[in-house]
């Protein structure tokens, strides 16, 4: 990770803020269709062009000996036999061919595809007729930024209005690059700055329609909406009012600021969105002596270059020390009513949220699987005391108040079990330091620590898979697993320094809120040209690393979404993976096959669809990205500047919208 040269603090980039992070434990839509434009290559990391030049060489290479490429190794996913019997004789549940891998700057989907690219960073959501249009000088204020999409693109969902044709599209800003998002960065921080770095994070509401097929934000409309690092939101659940929760600001605990660090996401059957918030300790300035607390919870004594803390005190520790357990918790939206008042709802647990997905029993109990990524974390699920209701979210508004929080153990046998983290049981008492249920939630880690549950590669997505019922969840790298103090291999994460990541999968023992499962890995990430055994991976199929995102569709098609760091992505074992990309894999084959890449240095993220499985969306973040540090914002496309191509201008993140050209459904 790279330092800047005046402020000896590392700078966040999702992947490498995440890589990083200790184990402590106007429309302007544009139209575009494979844009492989050579002239647009470009040597990559400056100073490091000639290295480079040669690493990235082998790539075409790889990349045509990669597609369709079988390995020399089964996946595991073929030791289910019973569904490799059956696709013998059924078609494979991919239909499309497969993209190359790319290196260079672009958008790649394809043959027989055409990608639209819309909801750029800055677009008005149209919250307001006229509402300020975005200026490529990042001269916004913060008030029109907070009228506008927010930046870096993250977990989203579709909300139907009318079938596939008109919807609500929520979408999670999970971070910003303070180079690109101001005029001269960070120089000189006012008080409006961090005003416009806060009304960037967050999470947009706007309505979106197919006009003369090409999709376009409703301006304006009812439902736009903006939720910020400053919108007023209320704390529910066990946690609610607790001691550790209440501040100068709000002495009973009830009601905090804002929602930041927004990655992944999940949705209810009463049609509200979960947001959740990942690594909120990079925003706090920590202690020169952080407490035991602090310390398992990754915050530090500098912040992680947001420089909130300098303009709002409330993000000092020493100061406000109760401040940071507000942060960590699934949010809960109405996307409907944009008067309503967003919910934290504490009983799901504080964590680095990566994501929350929900899944229902037969007798209706509502199941909410959770991964936390950072180094060694750990998989949650929550399971509601109560059953879900007809009637929306008004019959449903306290259903995620209730119920358990288990936390997975995978043993070597194949088997696992949930243990519950509930105050009285286990050993979480007063005499280790637990008072009551609401400090079991709040301090989830050191309570799982307790409990002697896995202590995995980075927990991110988790899918359902809703034809097998399999429980899918990617691991997306642990480059520090087995290394000297840190916890060696194990049967779920069995591989020494693990750059390239695995997806693991379960079956519950009956329902969806089983207290034990069987699990096996899908796949081990990797290319099979690799040098390092250990990087090889299993998969049948195209090579990726670093599966971050994850959506299981109606169909079966398991879909991957990778966020390789930049900092390694053309080098050393990623030297032939290329771009980030998603792919698509056939659960009942095992392969895995690359279906979009996306520009130099972004992650590819947020996935989700119209319900006839038309049309596809994807958030592309970070495109351009510079490693390890903020843009220069006197060279803000040093790598990119994708959409617009434009030299000197800012790459924005965006969300693209794919569609079959023969109008069928996606993947086939
Ligand atoms: Fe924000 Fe773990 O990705
Ligand atoms: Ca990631
Ligand atoms: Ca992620």
């Amino acid at each position: 990770m790279m330092n800047r040269a005046n402020d000896q603090r590392s700078i966040p980039s999702s992947q490498d803020v995440e890589d990083a992070l200790e184990d402590s434990n106007s429309s302007a839509n544009l139209s575009i269709h494979e844009i492989s434009d050579p002239s647009k290559r470009k040597l990559l990391y400056g100073g490091m062009a000639a290295a480079s030049a040669s690493l990235l060489a082998p790539l075409a290479r790889a990349a045509s000996a990669n597609t369709h490429a079988s390995a020399t190794k089964p996946s595991i996913a073929q030791a289910d036999s019973s569904a490799a019997q059956a696709t013998k004789s059924s078609a494979s549940r991919l239909g499309f061919k497969a993209v190359e891998a790319q290196d260079r700057d672009g958008l790649w989907v394809p043959e027989g595809y055409e990608a639209q690219i819309a909801f750029l960073w800055g677009e008005p959501i149209g919250a307001r007729a006229g509402s300020p249009a975005w200026r490529s000088d990042a001269s916004n204020t913060a008030e029109e930024q907070a009228l506008q999409l927010g930046m870096h693109h993250d977990g989203m969902h579709y909300f139907p209005i009318d079938g596939s044709r008109r919807g609500l599209l929520a979408i999670n800003h999970e971070y910003t690059d303070e180079g690109l998002l101001h005029t001269d960065g960070q120089s000189s921080l006012t008080a409006q700055k961090v005003a416009k770095s806060m009304a960037s994070h967050g999470v947009s509401v706007i309505e979106i329609a197919k006009v003369s097929n090409q999709w376009q934000i409703v301006n304006p409309s009812k439902f736009a909406r903006r939720i910020t690092a400053s919108t007023a939101m209320r704390i529910s659940g066990p946690a609610r009012g607790h001691p550790l929760m209440q501040t100068s600001a709000d002495p009973q605990g009830h009601t905090v600021l804002g929602t930041f660090n927004n990655c992944a996401n999940g949705f209810t059957p009463w049609g509200t969105y979960l947001t959740c918030e990942e690594n909120f300790a990079n925003y706090f300035q920590g202690r020169e002596k952080p407490s035991e607390d602090e310390a398992r919870w990754g915050i530090r004594q500098r912040d992680r270059g947001f420089r909130w803390y300098e303009h709002e005190e409330r993000f000092m520790v020493e100061k406000h020390p109760n401040e940071a357990h507000r942060f960590g918790w699934v949010v809960e939206i109405d996307p409907f009513d944009p008067a309503s008042e967003p919910v934290k709802r504490t009983a799901l647990g504080r964590a680095a949220h990566e994501g929350a997905w929900v899944s229902v029993t037969k007798d209706k109990k509502i199941v909410v699987y959770m991964g936390e990524d950072a180094a060694f974390e750990y998989i949650y699920k929550f399971v509601s005391a109560e059953r879900l209701r007809p009637g929306g979210y008004r019959a449903n508004k306290d259903l995620l108040d209730h119920g358990t929080l288990f936390v997975a153990r995978f043993d070597a046998n194949g088997r696992g079990e949930w243990i519950a983290l509930k105050h009285g049981e286990r050993g979480l008492d007063a005499a280790r330091g637990f008072k009551d249920q609401g400090d079991v939630l709040i301090r989830s880690r050191q309570a799982s620590d307790l409990l002697g549950a896995t202590k995995m590669d980075r927990p991110e997505w988790i899918a359902v898979d809703p034809l097998s019922s399999h429980v899918y969840c990617t691991l997306t790298n642990n480059s520090r697993r087995g290394m000297p103090g840190r916890p060696g291999v194990d049967a779920a994460n069995p591989r020494a320094n693990n750059s390239m990541g695995h997806i693991i999968r379960w079956k519950e023992d009956g329902d969806f809120d089983a207290q034990s499962f069987s699990w096996e890995h899908f796949v081990l990430a990797g290319d099979q040209a690799n040098q390092r055994e250990e990087a090889k991976g299993n998969m049948r199929g195209d090579a990726f690393g670093s599966p971050d995102g994850l959506w299981c569709d109606p169909r079966g098609v398991l879909w991957i979404q990778t966020d390789a760091s930049a900092s390694e992505m053309y080098i050393g074992e990623y030297q032939r993976i290329g771009n980030n990309s998603l792919l698509a894999a056939d659960p009942s084959t095992g392969e895995v096959r690359r279906f979009l890449v996306g520009p130099v240095n972004c992650e590819v993220t947020g996935i989700t669809a119209t319900p006839d499985l038309k049309t596809l969306f994807v958030n592309i973040q970070h495109p351009g990205e510079t490693p390890g540090n903020w843009s220069d914002p006197k060279n803000p496309s040093r790598f990119s500047s994708w959409p617009n191509n434009k030299p000197n201008e800012r790459p924005r993140s965006a969300t693209v919208i794919i569609r079959k050209r023969d109008g069928g459904v996606v993947g086939t």
